[in-house]
């Protein structure tokens, strides 16, 4: 079994993060989602892993590097531009040989992983399997109609009346087959070729395609909503761990990790689930809510921030209260005027001044 990981893609709905940042790089509770997906496939078996890239490939190949760190032999396979995720797979072909594979979308966040979706593969002989997730608004996604045995019926995308609650998770598995597939369909109105056209395609020539049910929760990171959800779930699961320094005075509730050469001073409170990368200074008056990650190297300081995601390299003083916010590598937030309380929601892009 092999793995492509798909980190490539334009990452519209994530500007100005992604103008010039992978999307597949923010950090979900302090760890780059990709590597999230990297550990679900090792954890599966996997050491072959092959990444599609993009624009953003020379950000995604440092982050990887050779894949030493995680076992696995990690080969780089250039899209030149977001022709679909079936594209994807027929540049891969060469990568993946006549051997089954587990396409992984690189912004995609699972908890459970992917053990037995890959086990119960491996004991088929399906031509492919797809991930499902029961979700409250199945418009808004690909939906499955499958039989009693849980076999494919038909895919459709975004569908006004969908056939059933059952959305596809970013996560399928292929046999060979899937090639013939993807080279026979035609790109769709958005000018993609299309997973979905491809597994159809299968389903419609009497290949057997099957299906599994996210047991755990799913996340696809497309939205800086999306992502403040999947921060608050991984949250959920962190170690408590303190690897800096807490002064004396400091209030500290609940699930709170803190980073080597992390400082923080008196008179500031951290409610959990919380993570404080390394090298940061937190207070003097920091209130760091439930649902944050702030990533290393920030300061924050005369500040409240929960329910938040701080990438990284920040300085944060503003006197104010921050919610539901994204906040980008290299961001400054300084105080304009102090005496106004109010609540700011931002999504700020890297090396963003402002001053509120
Ligand atoms: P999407 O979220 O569907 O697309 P996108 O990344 O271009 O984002 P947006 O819609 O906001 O512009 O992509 C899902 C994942 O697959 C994501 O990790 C990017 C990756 N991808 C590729 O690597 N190649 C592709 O051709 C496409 C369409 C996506």
């Amino acid at each position: 079994m092999k793995a492509l990981i798909l980190s490539g893609g334009h990452g519209t709905r994530l500007r100005p993060l992604t103008h010039t940042s992978a999307k597949q790089l923010i950090p979900i509770a302090n760890k780059p989602n990709l590597f999230y997906a990297i550990e679900d496939v090792v954890n599966a078996g996997v050491r072959d892993v092959g990444f599609i890239v993009g624009h953003t490939k020379e950000e995604v190949k440092a982050a990887v590097g050779d894949g030493s760190r995680w076992g696995i032999r990690a080969t780089f396979i250039e899209q030149d531009a977001p022709r679909g995720l079936a594209h994807a797979v027929l540049i891969a072909e060469k990568f993946i040989g006549k051997e089954p594979f587990v396409m992984y979308l690189g912004d995609n966040i699972l908890k459970g992983g992917i053990n037995d979706f890959v086990r119960n593969f491996e004991e088929s002989d399906a031509a492919a399997s797809i991930m499902l997730c029961k979700v409250g608004e199945p418009q808004r996604f690909g939906v499955a109609e499958v039989d009693a045995h849980g076999r494919v019926l038909s895919l459709e995308e975004k569908p006004k009346k969908p056939k059933s609650d059952l959305a596809l998770v970013g996560i399928y598995l292929f046999r060979h087959d899937i090639f013939g597939a993807a080279k026979k369909i035609k790109p769709s109105w958005r000018n993609e070729l299309e997973i979905t056209d491809a597994i159809s395609y299968l389903v419609k020539h009497g290949k057997k395609v099957t299906t599994d049910v996210v047991r755990g929760w799913w996340k696809d990171t497309g939205k800086p909503e999306d992502i403040l959800d999947a921060n608050r779930l991984a949250l959920e699961m962190i170690e408590p761990r303190i690897a800096g320094t807490v002064e004396e005075g400091v209030e500290m509730v609940g699930r709170v990790a803190i980073g080597a050469g992390t400082v923080v001073r008196k008179g500031s409170s951290i409610h959990g689930p919380a993570i404080i990368g390394a090298g940061c200074v937190i207070g003097p008056n920091a209130f760091i809510g439930p649902f944050t990650s702030i990533g290393d190297n920030s300061r924050l300081s005369n500040v409240e921030i929960e329910n938040s995601v701080v990438i990284g390299d920040s300085a944060i003083e503003c006197s104010r209260r921050i919610r539901d916010s994204l906040i980008g590598k290299n961001v400054h937030i300084s105080s304009a005027d102090s005496n106004v309380p109010k609540c700011t929601k931002l999504v700020l892009g890297e090396h963003s001044r402002i001053s509120i």
